[in-house]
């Protein structure tokens, strides 16, 4: 069975994935991870963030490991925990320029492929219901207001720790400027596959949100 969650910043997309896949002994593959990762690579090998070839190089030299922890997702590279580093607003305003490269894109994709393989998988991301998951047996497609999504991450970054200075009204303007970017970019743009099904988060708790994506799977479940 494979579960296909996409939708724009912040829109609930990882903390749902996270529970069900919990709930159902899913294997949970956060996408967005491993394209601030490569952003976070890029970084630290001090190239511009347009640099296709040599962003390429680096990932191949220092690789990208999703690891699951005591029940926590953790991302390593070059033997780093780079976990907390992904989420800080540096990387999350230049992961779109990195996300747009095509053969960025080619190299996740395969990997992203690879790791699903034929296990039970939920995965989360932009492009999984059209590009990565083709074919996957449920496909959501998640969505919320600006400001809503806006208040979630700033929770979501006290609640990690991460120290910033960005008020929520910056916050909605940096999300709404990369859902611009991750919407228009030419490959594998944010869209909602025509077979997903829309759920709109803005006024729904997780619990709702959970319940009403479990039944889609205990719908296609049925049918096996
Ligand atoms: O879900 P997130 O905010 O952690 O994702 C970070 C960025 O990665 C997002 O701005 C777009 C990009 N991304 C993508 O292009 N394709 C995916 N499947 C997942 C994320």
């Amino acid at each position: 069975m494979q579960v296909a969650i996409d939708g724009p910043a912040s829109a609930g997309k990882s903390t749902v994935a996270k529970i069900i896949a919990k709930k159902l002994s899913f294997v949970y593959i956060d996408t967005g991870a491993m394209y601030r990762a490569c952003t976070v690579i890029a970084r630290n090998h001090k190239l511009d963030y347009g640099d296709e070839e040599n962003i390429l190089k680096a990932i191949d030299k220092d690789g990208i490991e999703l690891k699951s922890e005591n029940g926590e997702q953790k991302v390593y590279s070059a033997g780093e925990d780079i976990s907390l580093e992904i989420r800080t607003p540096e990387i999350s305003a230049n992961v779109s320029q990195v996300s747009a490269l095509p053969k960025v894109r080619e190299k996740m994709t395969s990997l992203q492929r690879q790791m699903a393989g034929k296990t039970n998988v939920i995965m989360d991301g932009r492009d999984i219901g059209t590009t990565v998951l083709p074919d996957a047996d449920v496909k959501i497609f998640l969505v919320a207001s600006a400001r809503s999504r806006a208040e979630r991450r700033l929770l979501d970054l006290k609640q990690r720790g991460i120290k910033s200075d960005q008020t929520v009204d910056q916050i909605e303007a940096d999300i709404a400027a990369r859902d611009y970017k991750d919407s228009h970019r030419k490959v594998s743009p944010l869209k909602k596959a025509v077979d997903a099904t829309e759920v709109d988060t803005t006024e729904m708790s997780i619990d709702q949100v959970v319940d009403c994506i479990l039944e889609k799977i205990q719908e296609k479940q049925k049918k096996f």
